[in-house]
């Protein structure tokens, strides 16, 4: 089995190279790749002869062929806008896996279901933490329920963790974006980092978090046609509530073609507030025979990119064990949340589940 990290020594890539790599039950080759030879041979070579490092370049399409070649699975790190590279994979019966938060991207994907099936190939969607953990979360207490009503989510991203660039440009690319959230019965537009919510994280308390176009929300009402919305904040009260005066104020995207993106994502990560921890909260509201109930799991702990890159190698080895269908799939459609969640909780994260009854004449949402 030889599996090709793109962005295999980027902040997420790395873990994911490491635990492949460390691999108790045997030692499967790992091919580590980016733009950098010499950062993907130094990675590399910290862990045996079965890992080695090559340069490549997602856009160069004529290289496809060459690093494709004797390789069973892909895990790409980093995001895209062209489905190519999928497409390579896919006709030649690799299966793909992708860590990308975005929607835009899941849905073009989501067109090439007849090509993995035609060529027995599988591509795994929504890899890591939000989304990744929050769709197996809420498709775990979704089941629980005989029918749902909504799905809730909230992420608390530490800001003092040192993000990878590309986890960072995306991110801020979102703040002042309008997009759709899906409502019971329609869509509504919205703009990134706008709308408060309180949310009560693990850890850090009752927080003011504010809508975010994370993939979780639109694949989980694509999937279990339920309204989902998800909602971001950072560890620091006061980065939050800047971030959101400024998009409130309409002034965020302006700034940002004022300074430039890159320049921008430079700055962010000279900032030196917050700590490196994390919080989700996935709060689902249905019921339960005749009683009305929100089911609640949080998670929390330290290094987002260490959970997502411990999370996409996990996915990375079930899939080895578990027979995944040809096609298209997002994780919650063919894992079960249970091996991965132990897997998370081995590692030092925890987990907490709590459950509310409410009378019907209450409102839905959790907090006041
Ligand atoms: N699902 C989730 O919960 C979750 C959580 C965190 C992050 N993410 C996503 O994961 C991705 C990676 O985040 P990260 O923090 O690991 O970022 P990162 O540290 O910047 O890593 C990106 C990696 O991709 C490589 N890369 C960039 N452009 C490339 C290209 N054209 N061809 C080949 N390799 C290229 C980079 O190396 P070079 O620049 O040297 O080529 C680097 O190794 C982001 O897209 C982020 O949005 C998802």
């Amino acid at each position: 089995m030889t599996t090709l990290i793109v962005g295999g020594y980027g902040s997420v890539g790395h873990t994911i190279a490491e635990e492949l790599a460390t691999e108790p039950d045997g030692a499967n080759a790992v091919i580590i790749a980016g733009r950098d030879e010499t950062k993907a041979n130094d990675v590399a070579s910290k862990f045996g002869d079965h890992v080695s490092g090559i340069a490549f370049d997602l856009q160069e399409t004529d290289s496809y062929a060459r690093v494709l070649e004797d390789v069973d699975q892909v895990m790409v790190c980093v995001d895209q806008s062209r489905t190519a590279f999928v497409e390579a994979c896919l006709e030649r019966g690799i299966d793909y896996i992708d860590i990308t938060a975005s929607d835009e991207f899941f849905r073009k994907v989501e067109q090439l279901d007849d090509v993995a099936r035609d060529n027995s190939a599988t591509a795994i969607l929504s890899v890591g933490l939000a989304p990744g953990v929050t769709n197996l979360l809420a498709k775990r207490m979704a089941d629980q329920l005989s029918t749902v009503s909504e799905i809730r989510i909230g992420v608390l991203l530490g800001l003092g963790e040192a993000f990878g660039p590309a986890a960072s440009r995306w991110t801020l690319e979102q703040i002042g974006r309008e997009f759709a959230v899906p409502r019971a019965g329609h869509s509504e537009s919205v703009r990134g980092f706008s709308t408060p919510e309180p949310i009560e994280f693990p850890r850090y308390g009752r927080r003011r978090a504010y809508s975010f176009d994370f993939a979780d929300q639109h694949v989980l009402h694509r999937t279990l046609d339920v309204p989902a919305r998800t909602h971001l904040c950072f560890d620091s009260r006061a980065v939050t509530s800047a971030v959101y005066g400024l998009s409130r104020a309409g002034l965020y995207r302006p700034a940002v073609e004022a300074i430039g993106l890159n320049r921008l994502t430079e700055l962010v990560s000279t900032l030196s507030v917050g700590g490196d921890g994390f919080a989700v909260t996935v709060e689902v509201d249905g019921q339960q025979h005749s009683t009305a109930k929100i089911l609640t799991t949080a998670v929390d702990g330290r290094e987002q990119s260490r959970v997502t890159g411990i999370v996409a190698a996990t996915v990375s080895l079930a899939t080895r064990d578990t027979r995944v269908p040809d096609g298209v799939h997002h994780v919650h459609e063919v894992l079960e949340p249970g091996p991965i969640l132990d897997v998370l909780r081995e590692q030092g994260y925890r987990l907490t589940n709590s459950e509310q009854v409410r009378k019907t004449s209450e409102p839905v949402t959790l907090l006041p």
